[in-house]
């Protein structure tokens, strides 16, 4: 693509209008906004109603500072109105999900009849081996169905599933598994990766020694091979689960019973249990799922590219899509398990229409080139998503452009594990949108922008995002830790949610999110956001990937310090250092303003990742003030990290 083009994708006043095809059929309607603005609680209550409830509430808010609850005297089964509630109502042939394995040509297809069967014999299994209403169950499984299946039965008997990426370590497994003191842990032998095998059981032996009240463990056959095994302790899923009847009756827990709890990283060592409960978490995942994604039960084929180990799988490809009774693709793979086109196959057999990821595999995709797309037909898909951290304009363009052949929408939305469903994003049809913009609250969300003072920032500016009201997907706090979630959160502008983001409005009043405030930099007196300048760098032909941090400086305060992989092979940036990085030191100067100037630039030919896919800033932050390197455990190849080191000690920094 030219410079000239990205150049004018780059102006944040660059704006597309929403789609009228879109509009004439849209889920969402503008009245929405309106209505909702009018009675944002009223609003919630008609949105509870897509749940089928046991006892319909007659509460909907009940609101004590900083802890809420929604729909409080209402009860329901989250796992009724997820699965036998649509084959009650005819729909038991519907395919609930086309399951694509990591090899080409593995797949499944499971309806919601199957579904049902498969939900109840694991619940009757988990009740053999005393699982009860209210006790927790660690789920560490790959993307497989009986994952799904499992986080089902759990909240089919009213206990709550603490699902753990299977990616994390014994150790990190042990602390979660600790924490909220699970006693049954579901798993499989292993887990598929790019055709190899990757044990999964011997992370939960090596977990288990140190987790005393673990009583049964509960293991799928993936991969096969040989497991050790604790008599007594351990069954096999197909010797446990597949003997038990097919049918199950279940009962219905209030509203507020706790559903799940999802650990995440804050800014101390010790991961946040972030807990979520029933009937408000339901109703927030399946309205956002609805009017965001526009789903059409009937013709909609949903693909969440997410591991069921973070909240997006939990809200995008178990609940939302469920309780909407549409079809989802769930893929167990990696984007180049078979082969760099493996994601455009994906959409071309299952005929997917809607595609929800993240800008950092979009980034990637991009850098393997878009010969790969261009080489599938892709004209099923009519929505494109994206979550998880600001999304640069040139990859936005490049999503818009290269798989949604101009055409989609874009859906940037911005949410949090805490918050349990989208907040903020564009609604199709409606909402104009921008490349790199979440754009606006979704109807009955009300958020801020506020400066260090908690007051209001008016058009163009910039500030911390606070959100205002209490929402029904909020979490209900941190398990077994009420202080440190009202510390954490209602302690920094008094009386608001302070959800750690910087974000800024634009001359419109659209939001733009900036990233973690904890990557804003301060350069002599300026603030700055990192990703500002990561932006900009990406913008730039030559870069594929950049993380920015915000180093001590005498001078400055603090300086920039950018880590950037190039799109240019090794040998030809080899040849000109030097050049490379004056170039890119003046086009961020250009971009954004000469503040902005990287005092270093370190090539790099990978950026540390957790294995959630997110760049490491700490470590980042770490290595540029060189400090002893932290904490490496939760990183996809910790080696990366140490060789930025390196990189880093050789580089002269700003000899200007
Ligand atoms: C943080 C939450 C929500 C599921 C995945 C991440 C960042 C998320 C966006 C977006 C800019 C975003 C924020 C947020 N983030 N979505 N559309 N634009 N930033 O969940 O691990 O709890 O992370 O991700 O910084 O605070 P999470």
């Amino acid at each position: 693509m030219s410079e000239a083009r990205l150049e004018a994708w780059l102006d944040e006043t660059r704006s597309f209008e929403p789609s009228q095809q879109f509009a004439a059929s849209a889920n969402a309607q503008p009245s929405i906004y309106v209505d909702a603005a009018a009675d944002p609680v009223a609003y919630w209550r008609t949105q509870a109603d897509r749940l089928t409830w046991t006892k319909a509430p007659t509460k909907t808010l009940e609101w004590d500072r900083p802890f809420a609850k929604w729909f409080g005297d209402g009860t329901l089964n989250a796992a009724y109105n997820c699965v036998d509630r649509h084959v009650e109502a005819g729909r038991g042939e519907k395919v609930a999900y086309h399951w694509v394995g990591d090899a080409e040509g593995e797949s499944r297809t499971i309806t919601y009849a199957d579904l049902q069967k498969m939900v109840a014999q694991a619940a009757n299994a988990l009740s053999e081996i005393g699982v009860k209403a209210g006790d927790r169950v660690a789920v560490y499984m790959p993307m497989i169905p009986e994952a799904v299946v499992t986080m089902l039965a759990i909240v089919r008997l009213g206990a709550v599933h603490s699902v753990i990426f299977a990616g994390f370590s014994a150790e990190a497994l042990a602390s979660r598994i600790l924490d909220s003191d699970c006693q049954v842990v579901v798993t499989a032998d292993g887990a598929f990766r790019r055709g190899a095998a990757a044990p999964l059981k011997p992370a939960v032996d090596e977990a288990l020694e140190s987790c005393p009240n673990v009583r049964a463990v509960l293991v799928v056959r993936r991969t096969g091979g040989d497991v050790a095994w604790v008599d007594g302790r351990d069954h096999w899923w197909h010797d446990l689960v597949e003997r038990q009847s097919d049918t199950h009756t279940y009962e219905s827990f209030p509203a507020e019973q706790t559903l799940l709890i999802m650990y995440t990283s804050g800014t101390t060592a010790k991961p946040k249990g972030i807990f979520h409960t029933t009937g408000g978490y339901l109703t927030q995942v399946a309205t956002t799922h609805y009017n965001i994604f526009d789903v059409k039960a009937e013709t909609d084929v949903c693909w969440t590219a997410a591991d069921i180990g973070w909240i997006t799988g939990h809200s995008y490809i178990v609940y939302g899509p469920l309780v909407n009774g549409v079809t989802s693709v769930m893929y167990e793979g990696l984007p180049d398990s078979g082969g760099r086109d493996r994601w455009w196959k994906i959409i071309e057999e299952n005929k997917v229409t809607i595609l929800y990821t993240a800008p950092t595999t979009i980034r990637t995709l991009m850098k393997w080139g878009h010969q790969h797309p261009a080489a599938h037909d892709l004209s099923s898909l009519r929505l494109l998503g994206t979550v998880g951290e600001p999304i640069n304009p040139e990859a936005w363009m490049w999503y818009r452009e290269h798989i949604g052949s101009g055409r989609c929408p874009i859906v940037d939305t911005w949410w949090q594990t805490e918050t349990g469903a989208i907040m903020i994003s564009p609604l199709p049809g409606i909402t104009s949108t921008k490349p790199g913009a979440a754009m606006r609250a979704l109807p009955g969300i009300q958020v801020d922008v506020v400066d260090n003072e908690g007051k209001s920032v008016g058009n163009g500016e910039g500030g911390y995002l606070v959100i205002t009201h209490p929402w029904p997907s909020m979490t209900r706090g941190i398990y077994g830790d009420p202080e440190r979630f009202k510390e954490t959160y209602w302690s920094r502008f008094p009386g608001v949610y302070f959800a750690g983001d910087g974000a800024k409005r634009d001359a419109d009043g659209d939001l733009w999110l900036l990233g973690r405030i904890d990557d804003v930099m301060n350069i002599s007196g300026h603030r700055l956001s990192t990703t500002e300048v990561e932006h900009a760098l990406v913008g730039h032909r030559a870069v594929a990937e950049a993380a920015v941090v915000g180093a001590t400086d005498e001078t400055t305060g603090q300086a920039i310090v950018a880590f950037v992989t190039l799109k240019l092979s090794a040998e030809d940036a080899q040849k000109d250092q030097a050049g490379v990085i004056s170039e890119l030191r003046e086009h961020v100067s250009r971009t954004i303003s000469p503040i902005a100037k990287p005092r270093q630039i370190i090539l790099t030919p990978e950026l540390p990742k957790t294995r959630s896919g997110k760049i490491m800033r700490r470590l980042l932050r770490d290595v540029a003030e060189n400090r002893p390197l932290g904490d490496v455990t939760t990183l996809m190849d910790p080696t990366v990290v140490n060789s930025i080191a390196v990189l880093m000690s050789e580089s002269s920094g700003d000899e200007e």
